[in-house]
This record gives C-alpha cells, sequence and structure tokens, in this order.
C-alpha cells in the first residue's frame, strides 16, 4: 500500500499528486494553463481532501449522529453473518425438511451436493457457499459497508480516519477483491438451482400448493435474484463499457437490458439487505420444521385436482 504522502488522488479528468502536507494554499489551487495556452477551469483532481483528511481517527466537526448508520450495518452484518455461518458450518442437521409432502431445502445448501467421500461431521454447505459467499463478500455495496462498519475506513464523510487511510485495492490483499467482476459469471447459474427449489417448494403431497414454507424459500429466491441483476459488474458487463449502442452488433437489446439492470442497480444496497434477511430467514424456516418446532401450515392446495391427499399441517 503506498505512504500516506505519495497517495496520487485521481478523477476522469487526470491525476495529481497529494500535496507534501497539509490542505492546499489557494496559489497551489490555481491550474496551469491547458497545452493550447487556454487557461484551464475548475478544481484539479485531489485539491480538496476536505475534512477528515490528516485528522484524529473520529475528529470531526460534525453535529450529526454520522456514526449511526456504521453502528447499525455492523449490527446487522454481526448477526446475519454471524447466523449464517452457524447454520451453514455447524447446523448442519436441519437443513432439509422433507416430511409431510414438503420439500424445502435451505438456501445455504443449494444446490445440494453431498459425495460419499465427505466426512459426515463435514457441512455439505462448505462444497458451494465459497461461491455465494465469495460473491457477497466481494460485492461493491458490501465492502463500502464493511470496510466503514468494521475497519472505520473511512469512518464517515469528513470525518477523521485510521492512520493509514484506505488507498484503494491495488495491491494485496484488497487487489483480491476485483475477483467479483469473474463471480459474477458463477452467480447467475446458482440462480437456476435456487428456482428449482421453489419449484419443488410449491409443490406440497405431489400437487401444486403453497405453504408458509414455500414462501419462506421464494422470498430468499426472489431477493437474491434481484440482488444478483442489479450488480455493478453485471451493468458494466452489458453495457458499462460502451461509449454507442448503435455502433455494436446487438445494440439495441442490450441497451433495453442495461437499462433494466440499471433500474435495479440503483437499489443495490436494499437488495443486498433484503437478500441477506430473507435467506436467513428461509433457512431459520425450514430448520424450525425440520426441528418439529413449527407446523408449517398449507395455505392453498390444488391436490383435489390432482386427487391426492391433503396435509393440512405436516408431518
Ligand atoms: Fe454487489 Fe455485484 S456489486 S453483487
Amino acid at each position: 500500500m503506498p505512504s500516506h504522502d505519495s497517495r496520487a488522488f485521481s478523477s476522469g479528468a487526470g491525476t495529481v499528486d497529494a500535496p507534501a502536507s497539509g490542505r492546499l494554499r489557494n496559489a497551489d489551487r490555481a491550474l496551469p494553463p491547458a497545452s493550447g495556452g487556454t487557461p484551464a477551469t475548475g478544481t484539479p483532481p485531489g485539491a480538496h481532501q476536505g475534512r477528515g483528511h490528516r485528522e484524529k481517527l473520529g475528529e470531526t466537526d460534525r453535529t450529526d449522529r454520522w456514526w449511526l448508520v456504521p453502528a447499525l450495518q455492523a449490527l446487522g452484518l454481526a448477526v446475519l453473518i454471524g447466523y449464517a455461518n452457524v447454520a451453514a458450518f455447524l447446523g448442519a442437521d436441519h437443513y432439509h425438511f422433507v416430511e409431510g409432502g414438503r420439500h424445502y431445502l435451505s438456501p445455504f445448501y443449494s444446490p445440494y451436493i453431498k459425495p460419499s467421500w465427505l466426512p459426515s461431521w463435514v457441512s455439505p454447505a462448505l462444497l458451494i457457499l465459497i461461491f455465494p459467499l465469495g460473491f457477497r463478500t466481494t460485492c461493491y455495496y458490501y465492502r463500502k459497508a464493511y470496510y466503514r462498519a468494521f475497519f472505520a475506513d473511512p469512518t464517515a464523510c469528513a470525518v477523521g480516519e485510521p492512520k493509514r487511510p484506505y488507498a484503494g485495492e491495488a495491491s494485496f490483499p484488497f487487489i483480491l477483491q476485483n475477483i467479483h467482476r469473474y463471480l459474477i459469471y458463477l452467480a447467475i447459474p446458482l440462480l437456476f438451482f435456487l428456482w428449482w427449489d421453489v419449484i419443488l417448494a410449491f409443490t406440497i403431497n405431489g400437487a401444486p400448493a403453497i405453504g408458509v414454507g414455500s414462501l419462506a424459500i421464494f422470498a430468499s429466491t426472489f431477493s437474491l435474484t434481484l440482488y444478483t441483476f442489479s450488480c455493478h459488474s453485471l451493468r458494466h458487463l452489458i453495457g458499462g463499457r460502451l461509449d454507442c449502442f448503435s455502433c455494436v452488433a446487438g445494440g439495441g437489446p442490450r441497451l433495453k437490458a442495461w437499462s433494466w439492470v440499471s433500474v435495479l442497480n440503483g437499489r443495490h444496497m436494499a437488495f443486498a439487505w433484503w437478500s441477506l434477511f430473507f435467506v436467513c430467514l428461509a433457512d431459520f424456516y425450514v430448520r424450525m420444521c425440520s426441528m418439529g418446532v413449527i407446523q408449517d401450515p398449507i395455505l392453498v392446495s390444488f391436490a383435489n385436482l390432482f386427487n391426492v391427499p391433503e396435509k393440512v399441517f405436516g408431518p
């Protein structure tokens, strides 16, 4: 990681070196004439470093509750990720509820892969969770959230940062975060398995039906789908690197797809939280049913159309 003083600040206009020390004086802010001899206008990139830069950790003139959002994010992430870890790695006994005609699989265990060589004490979630987990931990939104919530880096706008402030993701280990743009290729196929689980969850006693568990599994997969299709990397993949849609093959459909993904992308933060919440909720519900704590009620059943016996409660 480059040293504090040698950091280069950049914008679309170019790159300048940060001043050796302190804030820029007015004279330093004057732009050199552009190459044609015309004086440039605007502020050089990096000229305004803002409050918080070079101040003590947490020092600020802000009087609002700037700490509230990072604190809530830290709490939310600790609770939900803590639960996800317990469910995936330690709670391998009750991830599947197949009694009473139901077929509810915890989303942490989908696609369900349990080869014969896998020791019984190893959770099958370990085999597949690395991909959705990697996708989530390298997500651009989650990076922002957990950098702030757990590392206070940056702490908040105009609030003093740690001694070694965030300097980008250009060196190890943070450069590994760039793998996110490749993990999107794996995240999309995983959705097919999750939607297959939704179909199974809406089939009770061999007939189409809706139980509370069906809705829990549906909410999990639906929110995960919105989260995946609002991904910044996907948006870039579809149209972000194009300057001209009408100049490339399939430009029309790409523009349409890019527009839709852009609408979703604007809500990516909300989808990130909702999907994490609903995945945990679906796992919890399946677990409670499997342990016999909850009797899963059937809300709607088409069993009479298919001539199969109907059970209101299972198992
Ligand atoms: Fe969040 Fe890609 S940026 S999933």
